[in-house]
């Protein structure tokens, strides 16, 4: 027992549910030592000598001695390696279908009895002892896995021995350049940027709420970002196994002058070895990634405006003052959000009518003032016979078994309660018809929890026995392979539910785990952030590195989950969101209020203007959405995104891209009214006074209390709603002689239809700035043009 369970033991002393997580924790105890292979002696495994190669499409097997590697290009220049004869499917990952290979990359023998494949893309050399280093087509080096190594059962299970036989460990070491910096690894609390460490492979609420520190968390993604002179790629390990990440920086001209590569070392409780490596620009490399997992899921416009959330509104009544409150102070607000106890016992799919006699009634009242209610969803149902949810599920075997066949119990919110398992394909089906319960009631929007899965426990791991059986879509297996998946089968059982019964609506889900290829389904949040400084700058991090792995639509508990934030930090953190994808206040239980005008006459005027310039913004949002989903960029990057070879700017973890066009510089820390900006190369005006600064290099802005700094691009055009609610375009100076651009992707609303580019360029002639409209005579926007009133 570490001291995190002791904790978790005295909190819940004394109470019934206390009782129960002790129970639980011995139940899940008791599973596994029954229910999982022994991990007996072991054998260590490493490929040997390298005997010959047989060529196949896109690239060919090469045989070692005690193994063999799968090495295939696909046509988009992505890499898939696979040993010991895996291949890339089945995966969870994928977004539907193998890419096509390369029909052009071909094998040949190397130097030394190694083997290489060269592609217009990218070279791969594989060594004679099983390295592969991963080069550019000019041959410089981006990646070197050195030989992998594994772990075996020496032993056979014994006959009768129903758990079956130990998994085979493995270890990959990697080595990156000397200068490379290491992003991603799914949603990390400190960063964007990967501190030298050990990071865990398993998704996890850390209970309570969590700070910087805390690792992991909700979402891992064995998803590697490394950026460096050489190049950027992105390498995967497909693979959702428990498993740890150990990266180590390089250093150029470290020891009597020789560099030392970065190194990496991923070590897999078992599953198979294979993996991805993208190389390119980070545009080309995100946009291979979302090629590979599959697109991201455009939300609905409404879901890109503000969001208002709370757990334990508590009634009706109390919904109605907090919309009234903003619509009096005419302040915009797009959803709000009910949490568990606007369910009955917090049962899901029911409602408990005596606080919420008519949900329906309240959500037309509220769609009426523009607002869409939004449902909390968790994936526990209470184990009791005669509720609907859970009569149906047993009877189609729709929860998580034991391997006796019983089914698993856990304890969540609504007491002891049991676990559908969503690798089943039926029970997707199963699961996704519910929604219609819920979109009866009049919601319009879904927000998946508790779905790491927790179970809560006196001691030990928060979450389903390792032993708990799953169908793994007909292969068999267990929570060792599953419990990282289990959030992410659950987002495609609600999203193509939804997509049953609301076929003409894009569906807008967002869920608090999940892994690689969630995107597919809708986005996430940041799950309970301590409230504090430290969770202020946590929340950034996570949006970035989440998006550095494919997942664009995120954003934080706007003030934070715990406690009562000072007005200060409300504000701060109310600007930040501002300019973040999902823009929601939440909060805890027992925590203060979050709603604007809670903070005091200045605070209210301030969070005001944060929410009227996100409503002025939100044809930009719309725009990026819709690039997110073409182009795989997600909305917020980081500032090296367009300028990775700037080693200055791969540190930055307090500024970000909005799109191509805004850098967006939060406050982080209390008592500041004045920070250094790190600006990428090129010529940039601060939006609130119209200066010019000239990047590459750091510039000290104002950042009064009234608003954050915000610089745009010169040359770039920002869609945005002007004051007839129709849109216009901002356009910002470009530099002398040079010109610039932007595109605007109109799209009010929720449908399919297909939304047509409008792609600008514009120029400074004779001093004056034109904006052109690509395919038409006129540009069919109003255009306001700015930037120049200076330069410094
Ligand atoms: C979890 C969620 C949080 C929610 C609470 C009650 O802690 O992360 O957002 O309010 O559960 O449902």
């Amino acid at each position: 027992m570490d001291a995190r369970d002791l904790r978790r033991l005295m909190g819940t002393v004394g109470t019934a549910r206390g009782l129960r997580s002790v129970r639980t924790a011995w139940r899940r105890r008791c599973a596994d030592a029954a229910g999982l292979p022994r991990q007996g002696a072991e054998r260590a495994r490493v490929p040997g000598a390298a005997l010959g190669a047989d060529p196949g499409p896109g690239g060919g097997v090469v045989r070692f001695a005690r193994s063999s590697l799968l090495v295939r290009v696909a046509a988009g220049g992505a890499v898939f390696c696979g040993w010991d004869g895996a291949g890339p499917e089945p995966s969870y990952a994928l977004g539907g279908s193998v890419p096509e290979v390369d029909e052009r990359a071909v094998l040949e023998p190397d130097k030394d009895g190694g083997w290489r494949v060269v592609s217009e893309r990218v070279l791969v050399v594989v060594g004679r002892h099983g390295s592969v280093e991963v080069r550019t087509p000019g041959g410089v080096l981006l990646r070197r896995d050195l030989p992998p190594r594994w772990w075996e059962p020496v032993a056979p299970p014994a006959p009768g021995d129903s758990a079956g036989p130990a998994a085979a460990r493995w270890t990959q070491r990697s080595e990156v350049p000397p200068d490379a910096r290491f992003f991603g690894l799914g949603g990390r609390a400190a960063g964007p940027r990967l501190r030298e460490g050990t990071y865990r492979l398993w998704n996890t609420d850390p209970g309570g709420a969590f700070e910087p520190e805390d690792d992991p968390l909700y979402i891992t993604m064995p998803v590697q970002l490394v950026v460096a002179d050489a190049g950027t790629h992105l390498a995967f390990h497909d693979n959702s196994w428990d498993g740890r990440v150990t990266l180590r920086e390089g250093e150029e001209g470290a020891g009597s002058g020789h560099d030392r590569p970065g190194r990496c070392e991923l070590r897999m409780d078992g599953g198979p070895l294979r993996s991805w490596v993208i190389v390119g620009t980070p545009a080309r490399v995100l946009h291979g990634w979302a090629a590979l997992t599959g697109a991201a899921a455009l939300p609905p416009a409404w879901a890109l405006g503000h969001h208002h959330a709370r757990w334990g509104f508590g009634s009706e009544a109390e919904v109605r003052r907090v919309v009234a409150g903003y619509v009096e102070r005419g302040l915009p607000l797009s959803a709000l959000h009910l949490d568990i106890d606007h369910y009955r016992g917090h049962r899901v799919f029911t409602v408990d009518r005596e606080r919420f006699p008519d949900l329906p009634g309240l959500a037309a009242e509220l769609r009426e003032l523009g607002v869409r209610l939004v449902s909390i969803v968790d994936p526990a149902v209470k184990a009791e016979p005669g509720l609907a949810v859970y009569d149906s599920g047993a009877e189609a075997g729709a929860f998580v078994r034991d391997g006796r066949g019983r089914a698993v119990r856990g304890e969540v919110w609504p007491g002891e309660s049991v676990f559908p398992d969503f690798t089943d394909p039926a029970v997707r089906a199963w699961w996704g018809g519910l929604y219609a319960e819920r979109l009866a009631q009049g919601f319009a929007g879904f927000w998946h929890d508790m779905n790491e899965p927790v179970s809560f426990v006196a001691f030990g791991e928060p979450t389903l026995p390792r032993s708990a059986r799953h169908a793994l879509e007909g292969r068999g297996g267990d929570h060792r392979e599953a419990h990282n998946v289990y959030a992410l089968a659950m987002a495609r059982a609600g999203f193509e539910g939804l997509r049953a019964l609301r076929p003409g609506e894009r569906p807008f889900l967002f869920s608090r785990s999940g892994w690689a290829g969630m995107q597919r389904y809708g986005g996430t949040w940041s799950g309970d952030v301590a409230t504090g400084w430290p969770g202020l700058r946590a929340s950034l991090a996570l949006v970035l590195g989440l998006g550095l792995c494919g997942v664009p639509y995120s954003g934080p508990d706007v003030g934070g989950f715990t406690g009562s934030p000072s007005p200060e930090l409300y504000l701060r953190w109310f600007q930040l969101g501002a300019y973040l994808p999902l823009f929601r206040t939440h909060a805890a239980y027992f925590a203060g209020r979050r709603e604007p005008w809670e903070f005091g006459a200045e605070v209210l005027e301030h969070a005001g203007a944060a929410l009227w310039e996100r409503e002025r913004l939100l044809p930009y949002f719309v725009t990026l959405s819709h690039l997110a989903r073409r182009t795989g960029a997600p909305y917020v990057r980081p500032v090296w995104w367009r300028s990775p070879e700037d080693r200055a700017l791969r540190d930055c973890e307090d500024a970000f891209l909005l799109g191509d066009s805004l850098l967006v510089a939060p406050v982080l820390e209390q008592g500041t009214d004045r920070r250094a900006v790190r600006l990428p190369r090129g010529r940039w005006y601060d939006t609130a006074t119209g200066r010019a600064h000239e990047g590459p290099g750091q510039v000290l802005l104002d950042a009064p209390l009234s608003r954050i700094p915000v610089l745009a691009r010169a040359g770039s055009v920002v869609p945005v709603k002007g004051a007839d609610g129709r849109v216009e375009l901002e356009v910002w100076a470009p530099a002398a002689g040079r010109t610039g651009g932007g595109v605007l992707i109109p799209d009010g609303g929720e449908g399919w239809e297909s939304a047509e580019v409008v792609r600008f360029t514009t120029r400074l002639r004779d001093g004056v700035v034109t904006v052109e409209q690509e395919g038409a005579r006129e540009v069919g926007y109003p255009v306001r043009v700015r930037g120049g009133e200076g330069a410094s």
